[in-house]
């Protein structure tokens, strides 16, 4: 089935490389893109083809949260602590009810149901300890044809309400490979939750399972919080900084995803780039939690590969577009600009590589995957004053710092719409 949807097109397939036609034309053929381009240019080849047109409307990419966690859909806004008081007071209670699979399948629903309300149509996902948590949440994807990466928690030094072992960590953790490995759009990430719920002995199966299957993620936590640094070097004396625990497991490598990344050496940000690793950028929960600032500057002049993360529990928003603005004002505070079509980069093709995925995610490109997202730049009131006959730059900008669900007029996964508003 052939369609084409006429509307103004953006795209940042790479940074500093924006894809723009005022009167655009996309045309998806079973699910993927065939065409992207002026309707001037391309409405002759494709005079035959049915034809959806979006009037006043912006067509992005659909849009990657590089870091969230499903189990804490519940525990968004839970009020304060910081990361590690924070973990024990709202997040290991929540978390422990994911032993259920009918709460599970529950919240799975409502989470991926929450990402598609806000453009969002590929993620990497913390599920719990539980393996059943994952076999929730990669069946509510399948049923909606979402690309989700995600992975059982490996967490063997945890509360012990949350807790596996080493041998039952790795025999989940290939249990789940084994069953979902090829299935519709889903892909497997290796997930020890941070260095401090891990033994020694799990840190290093979670590097030989990574090994053992070249088709997966490796999906933590790194460098987010003081307290959580100072408690990582008083366990690991021998470590030169916090990266180098992983890279001692063999955690460290081209598809390995750290959340986070605020409190970096310059030597670890360079070990970070010569090893091909990516960083998820989380600024609404760094705000929340009290992390720090992210420095997004320092990843591109180390050339870190960097996407951007909801995080949500932490994380306040699931819309990446407020996540963009957030990101903005954390720049702000590093005395940094950051340019409106890079915020969209961030939140699009920059998480897409960052997963691994960009060959196939993020960026609308003929042959890629027809996940987009249809913008309204009067959603609001307030939207539609700001942006009525505006430059694209200040328009994007306006939809990045007063946008969110609103602003998010149809989505669409694989070609097909999936929620409009
Ligand atoms: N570090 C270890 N676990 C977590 C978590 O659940 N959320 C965040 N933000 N950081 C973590
Ligand atoms: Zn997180």
């Amino acid at each position: 089935m052939i369609h084409a949807y006429r509307a103004e097109l953006l795209s940042v397939p790479a940074i500093g490389r924006v894809l723009h036609h005022a009167d655009g034309l996309l045309v998806v053929e079973d699910g993927h893109v065939v065409a992207f381009g002026d309707r001037a240019d391309l409405g002759a080849q494709f005079a035959d083809v049915p034809v959806t047109a979006f009037p006043g409307k912006t067509i992005v990419p659909g849009f990657v949260d590089a870091h969230v966690h499903y189990p804490q859909t519940d525990r968004i806004a839970a009020h304060g602590e910081q990361l590690l008081e924070w973990l024990e007071r709202h997040i290991f209670p929540e978390e422990a009810k994911f032993a259920d699979r009918a709460h599970a399948d529950a919240v799975a629903g409502v989470f991926l149901d929450e990402l598609l309300r806000n453009g969002t149509t590929s993620a990497l996902v913390f599920a719990t300890v539980h393996a059943t948590s994952v076999d929730a949440l990669f069946e509510a994807a399948l049923a909606r044809d979402m690309r989700i990466v995600s992975g059982k928690v490996l967490m063997d030094g945890g509360p012990a309400t949350l807790r596996d072992d080493v041998a039952s960590g790795r025999a989940e953790t290939e249990a789940l490979i084994a069953r979902w490995r090829g299935r519709g759009r889903l892909g497997y990430a290796v997930t020890p939750r941070f260095a401090l719920t891990s033994s020694d002995a799990q840190l290093a199966d979670a590097g030989a399972i990574l090994a053992a299957h070249p088709d997966v993620l490796m999906h933590t936590h790194l460098a987010e919080n003081a307290g959580e640094c100072a408690a990582v070097a008083a366990r690991f004396p021998d470590a030169t900084d916090y990266l180098d625990v992983y890279d001692r497991f063999g955690l460290v490598g081209p598809r390995s995803v750290f959340a986070h990344c605020i409190h970096m050496s310059d030597r670890a940000m360079t070990r970070m780039a010569e090893a091909g690793s990516g960083i998820a950028h989380c600024p609404t929960s760094n705000l929340f939690l009290g992390s720090g600032l992210f420095d997004l500057a320092a990843a591109d002049r180390f050339g870190v590969k960097t996407g951007l993360g909801s995080d949500v529990g932490a994380g306040t928003t699931f819309s990446l577009l407020a996540t963009m603005g957030e990101a903005y004002k954390v720049a702000q505070m590093r005395g940094v600009s950051l340019d409106p079509f890079r915020a969209l980069h961030l939140a699009t093709a920059g998480g897409a590589r960052v997963l691994g995925l960009d060959d196939r995610i993020g960026a609308l490109q003929p042959g890629q995957e027809a996940d987009f997202v249809v913008l309204d730049p009067a959603a609001t009131p307030l939207l539609a004053r700001r942006t009525a006959g505006q430059p694209l730059a200040d328009r994007l900008f306006a939809l990045q710092i007063l946008g969110d669900d609103r602003a998010v007029s149809a989505t669409y996964v694989a070609g097909r719409c999936v929620h409009t508003r």
